[in-house]
Formats: C-alpha cells, structure tokens, sequence
C-alpha cells in the first residue's frame, strides 16, 4: 500500500517548484557538485557528476602517488593497500551491512562473475538459475557463459522469470520459479528500465528456506534506496560505483557477501583476496581473507577507487534516508506534474511505466512514448540530459544531492513544448550509439 500522502493534487505552477526548491532541506548539497552549465542533468542513474569532493579526493591520490611512488600503497592517507576495505566499511551503512561484509573492488559484471562462480555449485538435479526476462543484458551474458563453462546449456539451465505487463516483475512469479532444481538466483534490486524496486526481504526470505543462494544486482538501486542485507539475511550483492554514488565513470564497483558465507572460497579467486597479513609472504597455498575482501581479485584501480572516498562523504552528511526521502519526493512531484499537466492524454500521450507505490520504486521514472528515441534527442538538443532505453522509455533520474525541483518542472514544460512545436519529428529516428 502507498505510503504517500493522499493529497489530490499538487502545485503545478513554477513558483510551487521554487518553493519546493526552498523548502528542500537536503538543497545546499548541489552546490558541492560541478554541475553542467546550460544544462539540466537527469541522467545521474546512468553516470552521476563529479562533487568537489570527489575531484579532491582523486587530486589527493595523484599528488600521493606523485610523492611516494611504491610507499603509497602503506604510507599514503588512507594506505593504498587495505582502501577497498577502508571504502567497503564507509560504504557498509548504504546497504545494511556490517563493515567487513562489503568491499569496493571489481566492476558490476566482474564481481558478479566472481559471486557467481563461487555460490553456483549445480549438482544432481539441481542445474538451474533464476534471473528475470526484464534483466540487464550483461547480467544474462554472464549467467550464460558461466552454465556453458559448467557444461550446461542456457536453453535449459537458465531461466527467465517473465514480466507479464513488459514492466516489471512480480515476487510471486520469482517464488514460482524457485524450484527444487535451481542452483542459483540473480535478481536486479531495482529494474534498469522501468525503475521498479524488488521486495528483496521477501525474495531474500523465500529463497533461503529453499537453500536457494540468491543475490542482487544493485546497480540501480545503490545510492538511491537504502537496504538491510545483513538483517534481510541476502547472500551476496554487487553493484557498481558510477551511477547514484558518483565517482567517476568506470569507478570501481562494490560487493557483498554475507558473514554466513565468510570463509567460502571464491570461486575466480586472486592474490588481492588473500589474507592481508600475508598477502606478501607469496605463498602458493589459498589463504583467503576472513570477511567479503576475499572476493577481490587484483590489484585496486587506484585513480578509478579514490573518487568514491570523496563521493561517500556526501552520503554520510545527507544520510540515505534523507536522500531516499527527496528522491521519493522528486520521483512523485516528476509524475504528477506529467499528469496534472496534460501529458498523459492526447494529444502528448506520456505513459509511465515505474510503479506508483513508493515502495516499489528505485529512483527514476521511466516515461514511455512511441517516439521515446527521438523525444530524448529533442531534450538533449535543448540541454536537458535524459536517457533513453528502447523500445520507448525516457528514463529520468533525479539525483536528489543535486537535482531541484525547479529542473524537474523545466523538464516537463519541455516535453509539452517538444510534442507542441513537433521539433523531435525534425530530428532523424532512432538512437544514439550510446544512449
Ligand atoms: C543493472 C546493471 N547491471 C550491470 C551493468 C553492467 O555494468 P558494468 O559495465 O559496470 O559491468 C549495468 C550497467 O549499466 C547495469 O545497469
């Protein structure tokens, strides 16, 4: 049932986006970023902005390496040699963890292939994996190499929980297909296109009474919704570092792994997953670390890691349920302004294909329109930055330490004036090469 308040309408004028701008008690956090100027940024869900923070952070590591060389990796200021672990515990309270169970290391599909080579044990009858048909494709392509280098067959083996509206998934029809022959589950927390948030304590919950393993691809939710792993007792997570948290593209990414499954051994494993106190005695027998830093594999990025440091320190003054709270706040005030306004009917005819209920929504709002592609080109053309995802979804991100409500107003004054003034039609079909 919908948390939110029951108002009817909303103040769609845009001194009611100003006042709401006023009265954003998180609002001071977006002058910390280098903001895009000319530009209206809601792609924050593909590639959030570089905060101050995050720059000096990143200058800090260049000018350590600059003065130490080799000695960084014990001498610098945090040691280079234990910063996937130092990061893993600051970003530990994003996802409901004790601090040893998350460490910032990989990338999203790495540390999944890392997770899963290690929790997919197929034995007996027991051969399958559930993921979902609305998955991101990488997810899919990894889940698929790896029942090939079991010698299965994905035709079999892997099995897609289909959506029954193209939208998002039911937790019922995950449940159904948590069968006895399944080894393995892999779930997006929050759905990459239409932005629909999994009831992970519930899926968490069915699948252990099954002694199903059974983890998350919280690419799009870290950041942006706050989670209980340890209490919701989820085996193992992942997720990556350039979206809601904003540390650069290509930062390295984070997991997860439950203490229950600490001492497990990984199952693509490398000298960074040793032990740390005897990492360097090169000892050729496995010694794996005691907690989730046991899953790291090689040697830290160290340029595309020290963002993040810079970036979590903003999260740690807003707090997540500050930010959950404004993003609710946006996503919703972002909706009803396009209902309110008119878009939804003819002759605009937006749809949006994010659940309603806030607790079924990440945080963005996927707006659906047969000339998506083009629609999204138009706003670009005039500096409002979207993405799009096809067939027909402008996904828009508020990013609620940067983001105003003022913008989000903009936004939707631009999609009439775009389907008004008929400029997308000028512009030719289909999408860029990156969307
Ligand atoms: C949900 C989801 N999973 C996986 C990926 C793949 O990420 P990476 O390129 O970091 O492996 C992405 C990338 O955007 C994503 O959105």
């Amino acid at each position: 049932m919908s948390t939110e308040s029951a108002t009817a309408t909303i103040n769609t004028s845009e001194a009611g986006a100003l006042a709401l701008d006023a009265a954003d008690p998180i609002a001071r956090f977006r002058e910390r970023f280098h903001l895009l100027p000319g530009r209206i940024y809601l792609d924050g869900n593909s590639l959030g902005l570089l905060s101050r923070d995050a720059e000096s952070e990143t200058l800090r590591a260049l000018e350590q390496w600059k003065t130490l060389g080799i000695d960084g990796w014990l001498g610098a200021d945090p040691p280079w040699f234990t910063l996937g672990e130092e990061l893993g515990s600051l970003l530990a309270p994003l996802v409901g963890a004790e601090p040893e169970a998350v460490v910032v290391t990989g990338s999203t599909t790495v540390n999944q292939h890392a997770l899963t080579a290690t929790f997919y044990r197929p034995h007996g009858g027991r051969r399958k994996i559930v993921a979902t048909a609305l998955d991101f494709p990488s997810d899919v392509y990894a889940l698929q190499s790896l029942i090939h280098l079991h010698g299965g067959d994905p035709r079999h083996d892997l099995v897609l929980v289909p959506s029954r509206d193209g939208r998002t998934i039911l937790e019922e029809d995950v449940i159904a297909a948590l069968t006895d022959d399944v080894a393995l589950a892999l779930l997006p927390a929050v759905l990459y296109r239409s932005g629909q948030l999994l009831d992970i304590p519930l899926l968490a919950a069915e699948a252990q009474v099954r002694r199903i393993p059974l983890g998350f691809d919280c690419a799009h939710s870290i950041g942006a919704v706050p989670h209980s792993f340890d209490e919701w007792g989820v085996d193992w997570a992942f997720w990556c570092s350039y979206k809601y948290l904003n540390a650069g593209p290509g930062a390295t990414g984070g997991l997860y792994v439950n203490r229950r499954h600490w001492g497990t051994t990984p199952g693509l494993a490398g000298w960074w997953g040793y032990e740390k106190t005897q990492q360097f005695d090169m000892v050729h027998a496995w010694q794996g670390a005691g907690a989730a830093g046991a899953w790291q594999i090689s040697t830290p990025p160290l340029l595309a890691t020290s963002p993040l440091r810079g970036a979590l320190r903003l999260f740690h003054e807003a707090g997540i349920t500050s930010l959950r709270a404004k993003s609710l706040t946006q996503t919703d005030y972002l909706s009803r302004l396009l209902e309110e306004t008119g878009l939804m009917a003819p002759p605009y005819n937006f749809a949006i294909g994010t659940p309603r209920p806030p607790e079924r929504r990440g945080g963005h709002i996927a707006v659906e329109h047969e000339e998506a592609p083009r629609i999204a080109r138009a706003l670009k053309a005039r500096g409002i930055v979207p993405d799009f995802r096809a067939p027909n979804v402008i996904r828009l991100a508020p990013a609620p330490l940067y983001t105003s409500y003022h913008e989000l107003w903009q936004t939707v004054q631009a999609l009439g004036e775009i389907v008004d003034s008929g400029e997308h039609l000028r512009l030719t079909r289909g999408r860029e090469l990156v969307a």
